[in-house]
């Protein structure tokens, strides 16, 4: 369930200032659709009513470092990067029923990451049993209740680790869709040969700016392996 070398056009040995930026980010949306349906699986495990099993703050760790590093360090930035330089407006426009495009949904991804990390620590610590008296021993009734109050503290962690993991996979998934039917093609429709240049000239310039392939390699690896332990296939999403 790796990624294949084909689509993962932005780690080939040639010159990859000969591709197309959009064909490399669609090619990039692929994969991050794969550790989205990942996120929603462990979701789906760890919380709310289908609730199988404890959370796994490795794989999870896994996850959000490559929400971090392959998402926000480096496709959110080069992406940013290609549409200033590309001069077409997009703040605003339209895409679908009434709903308008904004880079606001990077900004909403990236605070649900964090609100999807804030809330795994608190499992994990509570799981490491590092957290301190966990109530043992201790009154089982009244808000005073230290292992009421910690159980209480431990199910508001899993109840938002759940609702931002969630909102972070459907904002993205969201984003992703719109971007690919509209956002994309507007500025393909629009670009001037100059603001193609530039576009182009900024992407690659941020592609080389950011990690070097050996991180890119690490967040593929890491999605192979939740994909192998979560039974996701490669391009499920939707
Ligand atoms: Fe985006
Ligand atoms: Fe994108």
């Amino acid at each position: 369930m790796t990624v294949s070398h084909h689509e993962r056009p932005w780690l080939r040995g040639d010159d990859s200032s000969m591709d197309d930026p959009t064909e490399i980010l669609i090619a990039e949306h692929r994969v991050v659709e794969q550790a989205l349906n990942c996120l929603e699986r462990m979701a789906e495990r760890w919380c709310g009513p289908g609730r199988r099993e404890e959370l796994d703050g490795g794989a999870i760790r896994e996850a959000i470092t490559f929400f971090q590093i392959f998402v926000e360090g480096w496709h959110f930035h080069r992406e940013e990067a290609y549409f200033a330089a590309s001069a077409v407006p997009l703040e605003g426009f339209e895409v679908g029923a009434g709903d308008a495009f904004s880079f606001h949904d990077h900004e909403r991804c990236a605070a649900h990451l964090r609100g999807i990390e804030k809330s795994v620590g608190v499992i994990v610590l509570w799981q490491s049993g590092r957290s301190g008296d966990r109530g043992r021993g201790q009154p089982r009734s009244g808000r005073s209740d230290p292992a009421a109050m910690r159980r209480a503290e431990i199910a508001a962690a899993y109840r938002g680790f759940g609702e931002h993991a969630r909102a972070y996979s459907d904002v993205l998934l969201q984003h992703i869709e719109n971007e690919e039917d509209f956002v994309y093609p507007l500025i393909e429709r629009h670009l001037t040969p100059d603001g193609r240049r530039a576009a182009a000239e900024a992407f690659h310039r941020a592609s080389v700016e950011v990690f070097g392939r050996d991180r890119l390699e690490e967040c593929l690896a890491i999605v192979g392996r939740l994909a192998e332990r979560f039974r996701v296939a490669n391009g499920t999403v939707r």
